[in-house]
């Protein structure tokens, strides 16, 4: 059988991690959200108390949080199903000095690779032309194209504009019954762009189209249209 990798990366609440998973499900790929470990290690110095600042016991705790996806969507943290508890504002409003640092970069670096390497038995995959069988993997992230999985076989970029990806992100907290207290969807575009823009800016890796990704505008698309493209890109390389 044959390894596809698809890498795909952009700003915040741009569509990627819906149309990652619709499309890891369609294909019987796997799905790594990378967002969700530097939410992981985010949460655990929160709960340990350990201050985002301090480099070196941030470093630690990256290194010694084991992180699974036991099934499509959920993520684990030493044992614990913290899918959930990953998604509050408080873990996005102390993510990005986690997000700079080499160190928790350079641990959750090796663990992707390895995760994209796994070629896991769950992963089904799909025959191709009734004969060679397709198996692989979707990772989304800020940097999967350009740092994590350099030599992916099909690397998609994200955008969308800024005021649909907060009105989204509106909608999907108001759905869950999480919209704080008076929070407004200026606020939540107000915070997006923060948030991108820490991304975009930091040293090492950061928020970046590579050079031989293919831009997706989803501002005008739905859901399923955009798995749709996507996977068209899958088989017009097979
Ligand atoms: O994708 P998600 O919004 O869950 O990611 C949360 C944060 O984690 C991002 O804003 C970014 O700071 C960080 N991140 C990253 N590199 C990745 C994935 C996420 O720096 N590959």
């Amino acid at each position: 059988s044959r390894l596809f990798r698809i890498a795909i990366d952009g700003p915040a609440a741009s569509g990627k991690s819906t149309t990652a998973k619709l499309l890891a499900k369609k294909l019987g790929f796997g799905y790594i959200d990378s967002g969700a470990m530097y939410r992981a290690v985010t949460l655990k110095c929160l709960d340990q108390g350990v201050p985002i600042t301090d480099t070196q016991k941030v470093q630690d705790i990256a290194h010694h949080a084991k992180i699974r996806f036991p099934s499509l969507g959920t993520v684990e943290l030493d044992g614990k199903d913290v899918s959930t508890a990953i998604r509050t504002s408080r873990i996005v409003q102390n993510i990005s000095p986690i997000a700079s640092n080499p160190g928790v970069r350079a641990t959750l670096a090796n663990q992707q690779r390895s995760l994209a390497h796994a070629n896991d038995p769950a992963w089904s995959g799909f025959k191709h032309k009734n004969t060679e069988k397709i198996r692989g993997v979707v990772m989304d992230g800020r940097d999967i194209g350009t740092v994590i999985l350099p030599d992916a076989e099909l690397k998609v970029f994200i955008v969308a504009e800024p005021h649909v990806r907060a009105q989204r992100r509106y909608d999907e907290l108001k759905e869950k019954n999480s919209l704080a207290q008076g929070e407004t969807v200026e606020a939540i575009a107000q915070d997006l762009e923060a948030r991108d823009e820490a991304d975009r800016t930091r040293k090492v890796s950061p928020l970046k189209k590579a050079k031989d990704a293919i831009e997706l505008d989803t501002s005008h698309k739905t859901i399923d249209e955009q798995v749709s493209a996507i996977e068209k890109l899958v088989y017009d390389r097979l």
